[in-house]
């Protein structure tokens, strides 16, 4: 970041002195305002829950226009990386700043074949879970238990051990949330398979039995493989920031990305997936498109508690640059696999039709996000709702563990500590 030459100046009406206060240019999107000497000088803290208004940090990763619906890893277009390359490129690309040539590729390939394959001891640990427990329980257990699996990668001071705990954790998610997958379903763990594509490889993992093997359809890989390049990343999101925080404290990788993954199950975060399709199904179930219009009054009423899943975002404000070509993913599948009158992806494109010309929707500036179309095209592979979520964090956890890397690597980097404005009982005394 640097220095801009504009300056803020803060003053106050109590007649204490004013303050100025640096501002600092990034490279793209809003300067901000540097408030670290703030409760020094002042003794007053800035009060922004929610995170309005706050840059928690400088990052080089992943940059949002939320106005004009721009997302870039590293400077690339979100739509020209999905088109253009995978996603063990698109993940090169945000652990290491570049994408990689050709040896570059095979090597960050092969490193991640030779550790997509889990501790054999995780199976019994797995098994100690209900049948019926949801996958992102067991998620959060199994990313959490890595610490006790792969003790010899949690040293957070050697980049050695920072990388080797990155490639284990790319390599490792498909597989755990197949092995979360098939333990729900009571039928065998898959191993992985070298042979195949991060996403052909994953697919046969969930869909293949001992006695059944499982031909990759290359529509469906490609949509696999989007899904995961279109969710590696997001910026400084709740997941994000928490595997921040939580890493900040000098915990290992496995255990702040244990934090992540709890926090992304939120129904407002990574959860949305799963409640769009129940929203989808419980639509249909109940007069499909013919009763749009009252389920968009209810959605429009404050007091119904009901919001239109899928649809707004903290950050764009325009349509979600990744909602785009996840419906033309959805589109791709459907025909494919000959479901092109599937009455969920019609509801879903009456409901976005509607929504965007409605002026309750125009005011606030709510358009589809990526989870709109990503739980109807997820559905149509053949993946039940209850591991969307868990396939989302599968895909973000490149984002994660660059993120937590970048932050362990900044020399400015401090344990993360906000304050409060306590609003409590004053001192009082035990009679
Ligand atoms: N349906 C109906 N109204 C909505 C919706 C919605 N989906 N989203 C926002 N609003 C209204 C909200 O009621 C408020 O209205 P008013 O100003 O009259 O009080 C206004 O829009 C602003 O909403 P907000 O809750 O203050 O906005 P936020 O930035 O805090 O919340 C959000 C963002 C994503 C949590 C919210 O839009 C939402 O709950 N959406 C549905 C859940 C969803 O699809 N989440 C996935 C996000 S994308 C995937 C990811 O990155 O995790």
């Amino acid at each position: 970041m640097k220095l801009s030459d504009n300056k803020a100046t803060l003053s106050f009406s109590n007649g204490a002195p004013s303050m100025e206060l640096p501002v600092y240019s990034g490279t793209l999107g809003p300067d901000v305002i540097d408030i670290r000497k703030l409760y020094g000088q002042t003794d007053m803290f800035t009060y922004d829950p929610g995170f309005l208004s706050t840059a928690s940090c400088q990052s080089s990763i992943t940059y949002i226009d939320g106005d004009k619906g721009e997302l870039l890893y590293r400077g690339y277009p979100i739509e020209e990386l999905a088109q253009k390359k995978d996603y063990l490129d698109v993940c090169y690309l945000i652990l290491n700043g570049e994408l990689p040539d050709a040896a570059q590729k095979a090597d960050f390939d092969l490193q991640v074949n030779r550790h997509n394959m889990v501790h054999e001891q995780m199976h019994f640990f797995l098994r100690g879970f209900r049948r019926d427990a949801h996958p992102m329980a067991i998620l959060t257990g199994l990313v959490g238990a890595m610490s006790a699996f792969y003790h010899d990668s949690t040293d957070i001071t050697d980049p050695t051990h920072r990388h080797i705990s990155a490639i284990r954790l790319i390599a490792k998610m498909p597989t755990m949330v197949a092995m979360a997958y098939k333990y729900t379903k009571g039928q065998p763990f898959i191993y992985p398979r070298n042979d195949l594509s991060y996403a052909g490889n994953f697919l046969r993992m969930m869909f293949a039995t001992p006695c059944e093997d499982y031909e990759v359809n290359p529509v469906l890989e490609r949509a696999m493989d989007r899904i995961f390049t279109l969710h590696a990343d997001h910026e400084q999101n709740a997941s994000t920031s928490t595997v921040r925080l939580c890493g900040s404290s000098g915990t290992n990788p496995f255990a702040a990305i244990a934090a992540g993954v709890a926090c992304l199950w939120g129904p407002a975060h990574g959860g949305a997936n799963e409640a769009c399709l129940h929203m989808l199904e419980d639509l249909q179930a109940n007069g499909g498109v013919a009763k749009v219009g009252e389920f968009m009054e209810k959605v429009k009423d404050r007091n119904s508690g009901v919001r239109l899943m899928g649809f707004g975002h903290r950050v764009y404000k325009n349509y979600d640059p990744r909602a785009k070509l996840m419906q033309e993913t959805t589109k791709e599948v459907l025909a494919a696999l000959g479901l092109e009158n599937d009455p969920l992806f019609k509801l879903a494109m009456e409901l976005e039709r509607i929504a965007l010309e409605d002026q309750y929707f125009v005011d606030r500036k709510l358009y589809p996000n990526v989870d709109f179309y990503s739980g109807i095209v997820q559905r149509a592979i053949g993946v039940p709702n209850e591991l969307f979520t868990a396939i989302f964090a599968l895909a973000r956890t490149v984002g994660w563990i660059a993120q937590w890397n970048e932050m362990i690597s900044d020399p400015e980097y401090k344990i993360g500590r906000p304050r409060q404005l306590y609003v409590g009982e004053g001192v009082r005394h035990i009679k």
